[in-house]
């Protein structure tokens, strides 16, 4: 028995030993190849004449840079991003080029991704895209987007993770490291402010440092250093009276300085502005949307861009330094080699079984239930029951508009065939209510139809149901959840709130799906039963919808962001128009480190919803919650452990959130802030312990004074719960 023991003990540490060789010959062999790379880069560089240096710091076409044809240094191309991979564009104009081979799976929106608070899935997510992209022979996904979730009117935010810094960091991360793998770069954007879209491309951005370093920019930080992402694009708007695209602090000290970002900086489509600043301030590479990099069309306009002839003529006449094009074109070849020369690239697919069922996971984890009167939801699949389904959105693709990440799906479920599919017994009658027009880039295209006589049908419709389900929200048109411009509004559009207070005085069985990236007025909710918030889900849409609606998947997703009773309740509209959208395209972020649940937590304003709230068809609960010690030195993680249990009836998972607040600090301070969460599936009568662990580092602040990140010493309050208001347990700390 002892010599078998023995043996045993020998063959493990025999494959501990191979293991830890094999890793640290792979780790040697990196490095190797890294020098290697680094090594070529130079010898190309030296190959190259300045002409073709230049050529290859800018666009050729809309969505693709030169090669070097004679060296053999290829192209680069480039796609939107971030929720899939869109539709290929004409060279050199914005139609689109009508292949018929480059439909694509649509994966939900990223504000879904953050709300199923499950940064594995994010990895299966990044990874199925990035094959997408891989497969249609793209080098860079122009997405992820982490700009934060600052006002509910940003045309934007269904593009973005959300209001919290540490959510949006924990969920970006697996995203960039899945698409990569696949020899595709991510290209996280859009560094750094671009908070709304009103004024986007002339509003100057006042924020003090310190929440630049502890809201604005922790995401991009995380892609950088915890992803290691290869490019990450510039943004339209100013900070501090300097175009962010080209920005000394963001981009040279912070970014490529601080952080040591080795890879290429690309602008947003004419984003940039100068070429001395292009060349001295970070800039890599710059595309466009018009021709000389601002917007007009001229012949040969790629030649006109800030960083073609200017830039060539700039470096001649000695105004510019050989060595800047020289450290761009570096890292424009590192991203090759990490790309399109990369001999291991996988081959990469599309359309495929997994990717589907990624986008169906992504989209049940994510879709949030806000509200369950008497168990509204689930609706069973009963004979002799009449579901009324009523609502333009419950047959609007949602994958056309939004702008520029529109997509060409292979197919999209909408909501109507999705329960359809689903309902077998139940019959299900269907009526638009209201008809807008087809969601084109910057214009508000008409309706055609007759909106009275819309609106009667589906009352009609209503009377014959025993169930009303309206499907409502927002869509991808202008002025809505659109890139361009924000909404003008918080309340819903296209008269929504009558008919729903028409439909409830028909039948009070009124549930409603709210299709949106963003929070809406919720001043109609005492009119339905039941609320679920289904975002943007892409090609699985109705599937997913059918899935939590029937009951077949049990909802766990959780709000990335609040949602404010009323639009000034949120605190970029509690200072007026300084703060949003700012006066003469001049803004100033009045509510500094308070974004968010920050703002409502701390001033004690309460929302509609709160960040972190999402309800199931079963019931859990926290107990035993206790941190490992009650004094830790700046150098320790706490560990945080709960027991949850499901107490209800059915299979489900909860989302378990750890927040931190510091009392009496020296600075203002958020009442609390997120800080660690762990999602958790259980059966029914199960239940487990989980311990989630944070690195104290993480409670610092960014002292402006001394310019760097300060951990206070004293009493902390940890917050233990299920959303940022539902909170279990309260327990003081002390960091010494
Ligand atoms: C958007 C970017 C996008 C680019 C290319 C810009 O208008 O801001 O996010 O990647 O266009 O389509």
């Amino acid at each position: 028995m002892k010599a078998k023991i023995a043996k045993s003990l020998l063959l493990f540490s025999f494959i501990l030993i191979t293991l830890y060789s094999c890793t640290l010959k792979q780790h040697k062999s990196n490095e190797q190849s890294s020098i290697e790379i680094e090594n070529k880069i130079d010898s190309i560089l030296s190959l190259l004449t300045l002409k073709e240096k230049v050529d290859m710091c800018h666009a050729q076409s809309k969505f693709s840079t030169k090669g070097v044809g004679r060296l053999g240094i290829p192209e680069i191309w480039m796609s939107d991003g971030p929720h899939g991979v869109r539709a290929e564009i004409q060279w050199d104009s914005w139609g689109y080029a009508e292949w018929t081979n480059d439909s694509i799976t649509a994966f939900p929106a990223l504000t879904c991704l953050a709300a199923s608070f499950n940064p594995q899935l994010s990895g299966d997510y990044g990874f199925s895209v990035g094959e997408e992209a891989r497969y249609r022979e793209k080098d860079v996904l122009l997405g992820p987007g982490v700009n934060l979730y600052r006002t509910p009117l940003n045309g934007r935010n269904f593009e973005y993770l959300g209001e919290d810094p540490f959510l949006a960091s924990t969920m970006v991360v697996p995203y960039i490291k899945g698409v990569q793998k696949n020899g595709v770069a991510a290209c996280v954007k859009h560094f750094a402010l671009n908070n709304q879209e009103h004024w986007r491309s002339s509003v100057s951005v006042e924020v003090s440092d310190r929440a630049l370093h502890e809201m604005y920019l922790p995401a991009f930080k995380a892609s950088v250093e915890e992803a290691k992402v290869w490019s990450i694009m510039g943004a339209y708007n100013k900070f501090r009276g300097q175009y962010t695209t080209h920005h000394k602090l963001l981009t040279n000290t912070i970014l490529k300085g601080d952080w040591k970002f080795d890879g290429v900086v690309i602008s947003d489509w004419s984003s940039a502005h100068s070429t001395k600043e292009s060349a001295l301030y970070g800039l890599d590479l710059e595309m466009g949307t018009g021709t000389d990099g601002l917007g007009t069309t001229t012949s040969n306009h790629y030649d006109h861009y800030f960083l073609a002839n200017p830039f060539y003529k700039a470096i001649q006449n000695g105004e510019l330094s050989e060595d800047l094009v020289d450290e761009k074109v570096r890292r424009i070849l590192r991203l090759m080699y990490r790309t399109s020369l990369n001999k291991n690239k996988p081959a990469g697919k599309i359309n495929s079984k997994d990717h589907h069922q990624v986008a169906r996971n992504v989209a049940t984890e994510g879709i949030v239930l806000l509200k369950n009167e008497n168990n509204f939801f689930p609706i069973q699949d009963k004979q002799n029951i009449t579901i009324a389904v009523i609502g333009e959105n419950a047959t609007r693709p949602m994958t056309p508009g939004g702008g520029s990440s529109e997509l060409k799906p292979e197919f999209e479920i909408s909501p109507l065939e999705g329960l359809k599919k689903r309902y077998k017994n139940a019959t299900i009658i269907h009526s638009m209510g209201y008809e807008t027009g087809p969601s084109t880039y910057d214009l508000i295209l008409p309706a055609t139809l007759n909106q009275d006589s819309l609106r009667i049908a589906a009352l009609e419709t209503a009377k014959k149901a025993d169930i009303i389900l309206f499907v409502g929200g927002l869509n991808k048109s202008h002025l809505q959840d659109c890139e361009g411009d924000d909404r003008q509004s918080y309340k819903l559009p296209y008269k929504q709130e009558k008919l729903i207070a028409d439909l409830k005085n028909i039948n009070s069985n009124l549930g409603m799906l709210l299709v949106t990236g963003n929070a809406v007025d919720t001043s109609w909710l005492s009119n339905v039963k039941g609320l679920i918030q289904t975002w943007y889900l892409g090609s699985m849409a109705g599937y997913a919808i059918a899935d939590i609606v029937s009951g077949d998947v049990n909802p766990s997703g959780k709000l990335p962001f609040s949602f404010p009773k009323k639009l000034t309740d949120n605190s970029a509209h509690s200072f007026g128009e300084t703060s949003y959208p700012g006066i003469n395209h001049q803004q100033e972020y009045k509510e500094d480190i308070l974004v968010g649940y920050r703002w409502h937590d701390t001033k004690n304003i309460d929302p509609a919803y709160p960040f972190g709230f999402g309800l199931s068809y079963t019931n859990f609960k926290l107990y035993d919650i206790e941190s490992d010690k009650n004094g830790y030195s700046k150098n320790d993680e706490i560990i945080i452990r709960s027991k949850v249990a499901n107490s209800g009836d059915s299979y489900g998972a909860e989302v378990i959130q750890v927040y931190i607040g510091k009392e009496n600090s020296k600075v203002q301070r958020a009442l609390k802030e997120l800080k660690g969460f762990q999602k958790v599936y259980l059966k029914k009568g199960e239940e487990q312990e989980v311990s989630i662990k944070i690195d104290i580092k993480k409670l610092a602040f960014y002292n402006e004074d001394i310019a760097d990140w300060e951990i206070e010493t004293g009493d902390y309050f940890v917050y233990v719960g299920n959303s940022s208001k539902n909170i279990s347990k309260k327990i003081g700390i002390r960091i010494n």
